[in-house]
C-alpha cells in the first residue's frame, strides 16, 4: 500500500522480459516486513525478495538453515501489505522443497496465503523437475545459481563459485537446463564476472545478479546491508548507501539509481 500518487507500471514476469529485451536494469532488494517494503516500493524497486537472509538479519541465526516455512509466510505475509507494483518473490527455505509434492505444497501456501508473485530456489540442474511442476501449476520460478547458502555444510564456506572452468561450464549448463524447465528468473550470486556476464547473454530470463557482474539484468543485495546494520559481517560485494544519505529512504533510492544507471556494482564489488 504505497503513499505516493503511483504512476508506475505493475512488475510482473512480462514486464521483466521486456526490462531485459530493453536493457533496462531491475533494482532488486530484500524485504521482511510491511515498513520497509513500502520505503521499497515508494523509492521504485522492481523486485522485493523475501529471502531467507531473514534467518540471519531478523533471527540471528549464524546460517539461514533453521528457517521455517511458516517463517516465511509469516514474513511475505507483511511484506506483500506494503506493496503496490513491485514483484514480491518469497525463497523456499532449505528442505522445504525436497520432493516435486513438498515443492508445489509449500511455493502454494506463499502464493496462496502470502501474496507472493514468484518462489525461488537454490539448485542446479537436479532441480529442474520441481522448477517443472511449479511452472505446470501456474508458479512463477527464480532459480538461484552460484553461492548457494543453504549448501553452506556442503560447500564448506561462503566464497565465489565458479572459478574453475569445470564448474564454471556447469554452471552455464545448469542455467539452460533450469531456463528449458520454465524458470522466469535467475539470481547469480558470487560468481566471477566473466562468467556472470557470460551467463547473462546466454539466457533469454533476467539474470540478477549478487556479486556477479554489472553487465547482469538487474542487480540484488540484502536491504539490512546497504544501510549498513547487519547482523555480523557485511560481504564484499555489498556495500553501504547510509554513509552519502541523510535517510534510509535516501539510501534506498540511491542503490536504485546506481542500478539504473549501471553505476552498481563498481570493480569493488564483483569478482575476477
Ligand atoms: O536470502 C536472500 O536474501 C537471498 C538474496 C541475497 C539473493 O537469497
Amino acid at each position: 500500500m504505497s503513499t505516493q500518487t503511483d504512476t508506475r507500471k505493475k512488475v510482473t514476469v512480462r514486464r521483466l522480459a521486456e526490462m531485459k529485451k530493453s536493457q533496462e536494469k531491475i533494482a532488486c532488494l530484500t524485504a521482511y516486513d510491511a515498513s520497509f517494503a513500502q520505503l521499497l516500493e515508494n523509492s521504485g524497486v522492481d523486485i522485493v525478495l523475501v529471502g531467507d537472509s531473514l534467518g540471519m538479519v531478523i533471527q540471528g541465526e549464524e546460517t539461514t538453515l533453521p528457517v521455517s516455512v511458516d517463517d516465511m509466510l509469516y514474513h511475505t505475509q507483511c511484506v506483500a501489505k506494503g506493496l503496490d507494483n513491485a514483484l514480491l518473490i518469497t525463497d523456499m527455505p532449505f528442505l522445504s522443497f525436497t520432493t516435486v509434492e513438498e515443492a508445489v505444497f509449500n511455493a502454494g501456501l506463499f502464493m496462496k496465503q502470502g501474496g507472493a508473485h514468484m518462489v525461488k530456489l537454490e539448485g542446479g540442474a537436479d532441480q529442474a523437475d520441481t522448477v517443472s511442476a511449479l511452472n505446470k501449476n501456474g508458479i512463477p520460478v527464480c532459480a538461484h545459481l552460484g553461492l548457494q547458502p543453504q549448501y553452506i555444510h556442503k560447500i564448506g564456506g561462503y566464497r565465489v563459485q565458479g572459478r574453475e572452468a569445470g564448474m564454471a561450464d556447469k554452471m552455464l549448463a545448469d542455467a539452460l537446463i533450469l531456463q528449458a524447465a520454465g524458470a522466469d528468473l535467475m539470481i547469480l550470486e558470487c560468481v566471477p564476472e566473466s562468467l556472470a556476464s557470460k551467463i547473462t547473454a546466454a539466457l533469454d530470463i533476467p539474470v540478477i545478479g549478487i556479486g556477479a557482474s554489472v553487465d547482469c539484468d538487474g542487480q540484488i543485495l540484502v536491504l539490512y546491508d546497504i544501510l549498513d546494520i547487519s547482523f555480523g559481517l557485511r560481504p564484499k560485494f555489498s556495500k553501504s548507501f547510509m554513509s552519502t544519505s541523510n535517510s534510509i529512504e535516501n539510501a534506498i533510492q540511491q542503490y536504485v539509481t546506481a542500478v539504473k544507471s549501471g553505476d552498481f556494482p563498481s570493480a569493488d564489488h564483483v569478482f575476477n
